[in-house]
């Protein structure tokens, strides 16, 4: 039997708040953090990051899911995603894709208000239905 890590929620929220606390978010003002638990139990975080060449910003779970895997983590098995105060955001279109390609299929990603006291939580398959793999 594979060990797979226990998920432990509040503290995905908090790492994930923590995170967001860094976003560079100077033209949107909109900060979001995410974290990512890995198959070896370890939680990678991120913030947004944008860019006076508005394209090239960056969201939370981009620079998150880019950590798990500089860290050495090749699937996610849980992803928190934080915007701040009662507001539940889910991940964009090419944040979907990127979350397919490193999820498995138990994946779960929660969406958090700040305080935790409301969370959501969907499949990946649910997110982004047949997804393009090679
Ligand atoms: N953003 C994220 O970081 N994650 C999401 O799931 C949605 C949007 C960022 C991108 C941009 O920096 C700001 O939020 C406003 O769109």
């Amino acid at each position: 039997m594979t060990d797979v890590p226990e998920i432990n929620v509040p503290a995905l929220v908090a790492a994930a708040r923590k995170a967001r606390l860094n976003a560079h978010a100077p033209y949107s003002h909109f900060q979001v953090g995410a974290a990512v638990l890995d198959e070896r139990g370890s939680v990678s975080v991120g913030c947004n990051m944008e860019n006076a060449a508005y394209p090239l910003g960056t969201c939370a779970e981009a620079v998150a899911l880019g950590a798990m895997v500089v860290s050495g983590g090749r699937q996610a098995r849980a992803i928190m995603i934080v915007a701040g105060g009662e507001r539940l955001i889910t991940p964009c279109g090419g944040c979907r894709q990127r979350i397919a390609e490193l999820a498995g299929p138990d994946t779960i990603v929660y969406c958090a208000s700040d305080t935790g006291d409301t969370i959501e939580s969907m499949r990946v398959e649910e997110l982004l239905p047949n997804s393009f793999r090679l």
